[in-house]
């Protein structure tokens, strides 16, 4: 049982990377079930339900989103019915979407969770409680449990991958969109990244402009940022489970760009 996860897709350049190189990763790694977090897909906020089709057309079986999940007007028309498309699950009650879902693929069912960080983040209910709650009802379903914990303090994701270690097989880290270097199986089984990093502009910073957030820098004057076009990057990690447990055997990053070029065929 493998997982296939591919960090934040920014823009257009993002999902020139999907299209070129998920058919080329999943032939090469012949992952069981391939996940995208998709939250900056559209122009650097938020997906439509065109992209997300794209996504599952393209080859995933789910996307999970983060602090841009309603950016798009569109997201509110077709959350409900986009069955493998999860939100943070701990926005408050009442919040449209759902915060997990369980994808079957060949008998197996892997529950797919997206959690959101709350520091330095928009105020939302705790991840820790939240994901408390809602492991019972998984647990009882399946121990194929994927976290897309998409937060920005190290500390905070850290805290979250020690918290649930021994009890999901995954909890990667999004939003930050820099690959962390500090991959690992937790002592108890489960597998841990900081940060998978995110597929988009390669010459940007953070998938935006450079020139216009250098100018953020020196003026502190409001910008509007645009995804940055020209050279692209894929980051994502491939994550073995243990078929018997559930929990995870390895983890492994992908970095795809100029100067780390994808050779596998
Ligand atoms: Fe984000």
């Amino acid at each position: 049982m493998r997982i296939l996860f591919v960090g934040d897709v920014v823009g257009s350049p993002g999902r020139n990377m999907v299209d070129e190189y998920l058919p080329k990763l999943k032939k090469t790694y012949k992952p069981t079930i391939t996940i995208i977090n998709g939250e900056n897909a559209a122009s650097g906020k938020g997906i439509t339900e065109k992209i997300y089709k794209g996504f599952m057309d393209a080859g995933a079986q789910a996307v999970t989103l983060g602090n841009h999940s309603f950016d798009k007007k569109d997201i509110f028309e077709f959350i409900d019915r986009a069955k493998s498309l999860v939100r943070p699950a701990n926005y408050p009650e009442g919040v449209p979407g759902k915060g997990y879902t369980f994808v079957k693929i060949n008998q197996i069912e892997v529950a797919v969770v997206n959690l959101m960080g709350r520091t330095f983040l928009p105020a939302i209910d705790c991840p820790f409680r939240k994901i408390d709650e809602i492991l019972e009802e998984i647990m009882e379903r399946t121990p194929y449990i994927f976290v897309d914990f998409h937060a920005e303090a190290t500390s905070e994701k850290q805290a979250m991958g020690w918290y649930l270690d021994g009890r999901v097989t995954a909890v990667v880290g999004t939003h930050t969109h820099v690959q962390t270097a500090d991959e690992r199986i937790l002592p108890d089984g489960t597998a841990y990244i900081t940060d998978v990093g995110m597929t988009g502009p390669y010459d940007g910073i953070l998938g935006v402009e450079k020139e216009v957030i250098i100018q953020r820098f020196l003026t502190s004057l409001p910008a509007r940022f645009e995804v940055t076009q020209g050279r692209e990057q894929l980051n994502g990690v491939i994550i073995d489970v243990d078929p018997k447990t559930g929990l995870a055997k390895s983890i492994q990053r992908i970095l795809i760009n100029d100067d780390h070029p994808f050779f596998h065929l």
